[in-house]
């Protein structure tokens, strides 16, 4: 057969798989290290008892043949979508409608899965530096153009670096999509309600779309920054939302999010006729997914309950714990420091400008500490690396000791 070469492009692995790699050698070659994990952004404290009671329940009614549910809707279950229309969204007044949202297994596959429904000539905008599911996804598609070594021709950067305060100035040329994610992964940077406004107005004006990305939601803890962006007016004209469980109640390995995509939302054929993104969504969907198993969407609804809030409100207090004190030990120790108040990562200038792969090698060889290098979000997240705050917080406590002692 032959092969989509558009992955012939693709110099390495995946960013989280290459970091992998790079530690499983390194734990041959360092059997005794006791290695320490502040890379990727996984989750590590167990599930919570409303999750347990509610997944418990939903399996024994799966052994009975009154309760037990073959395939689901594509779209989840009304249960689930209700819940999260009214808590997620109407509960704080904002409007959004149970039908507009689809269940999923994670906004990783959705925010991968969602530029089928692009153009091949779609142009795209990515904040550089920027979780690389988003670029690699469009590059797969054959979306990006060619790899320059360091950038792809066909993709539009946006730059968040110090300079700017990691907040992205509007494109010069104008871009078809554009992926947005706040609270900021990697950075930790939030975007006011005003500074999004700027972006959905920018969107409307230019008959954009913005794929806002909101998995972090739950780590902002100003309660004047926008957790959703349809508390911007219009958004719905524009906006996708990706939410995702994972962060927020600790569903790394059950795998739940969703995606809302208001039926206002429309994207255009060459001859300018209007098609709605959720129509498509909808077709794409019912041909290529079954559905979220209705255990996990059961363990979902859970969280929504007033005890399964209050147990999810304690994870994310344990892990913005963390977060604050990853962020003032490494203040302390004289390096510069950002994100971490509104969101699980702690952006961290490298020392002497070291590059940011050496930085991060330098914390695996001699504090036993995995990082992400900043490099590996884009050429902009060169001279930085990524620690995350989702570790349990002795080693958080015995990681940041170690970084002391190869930094003194
Ligand atoms: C990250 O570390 O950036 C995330 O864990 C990756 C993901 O959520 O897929």
């Amino acid at each position: 057969m032959k092969i989509n070469v558009n992955y012939k492009d693709f110099t390495a692995s995946y960013l989280f798989s290459d970091i992998a790699k790079r530690v499983k050698e390194f734990k041959e070659n360092n059997p005794e290290a006791q290695v320490i994990s502040l890379g990727i952004g996984d989750v590590t404290q167990p599930l919570t008892p409303s999750v347990l009671k509610a997944l418990h329940k939903a399996v024994d009614e799966m052994g009975v043949a009154e309760s037990f549910k073959g395939y689901g809707p594509e779209q989840g279950y009304a249960f689930l979508r209700e819940t999260i229309a009214k808590h997620a969204y109407l509960d704080r007044g904002i409007q959004v409608s149970a039908e507009d949202i689809f269940v999923s297994d994670g906004t990783k596959s959705d925010i991968g899965n969602f530029q089928e429904l692009f153009g091949a000539d779609c142009r795209i905008a990515v904040t550089d530096p920027v979780y690389p599911v988003y670029v690699d996804s469009n590059a797969m598609s054959g979306r990006a153009g060619k790899w320059t070594g360091s950038q792809w021709s066909n993709i539009i950067y946006l730059p968040c670096t110090k300079e700017n305060d990691f907040v992205p100035e509007l494109p010069k040329e104008v871009p078809n999509c554009i992926y947005l994610c706040y609270p900021n992964n990697p950075t930790g940077s939030v975007l006011t309600k005003e500074q999004l406004k700027v972006w959905v107005d920018y969107a409307k004006a230019n008959k954009s779309i913005i794929l806002y990305d909101a998995a972090y939601e739950a780590y902002i803890q100003d309660p004047s920054l926008p957790h959703s962006i349809y508390e911007i007016e219009g958004a719905d004209e524009v906006a996708v939302e990706f939410r995702s469980f994972s962060k927020t109640a600790g569903f790394t390995g059950l795998r739940c999010g969703y995606v809302v995509v208001p039926k206002k939302v429309v994207g255009y054929d060459d001859e300018g006729n209007t098609f709605s993104l959720k129509d498509m969504w909808n077709r794409r969907q019912t041909t290529k997914f079954n559905g979220c198993p209705y255990i996990v969407q059961k363990a979902a609804e859970a969280i929504y309950s007033p005890e399964g809030q209050e147990e999810i409100q304690a994870l994310v207090k344990g892990y913005m714990a963390n977060a604050q004190k990853i962020l003032a030990t490494l203040k302390d120790m004289g390096l510069q420091a950002c994100g971490g108040e509104h969101a699980p990562y702690i952006w961290i200038t490298t020392p002497n400008n070291m590059p940011s792969w050496d930085f991060f090698q330098l914390l695996l060889d001699k504090a036993h500490v995995v990082s992400t290098p900043g490099m590996g979000f884009g050429l902009s997240g060169e001279g930085y690396v990524r620690l995350t705050a989702f570790a349990n917080s002795k080693n958080v406590d015995e990681a940041l000791k170690r970084i002391a002692k190869v930094l003194a």
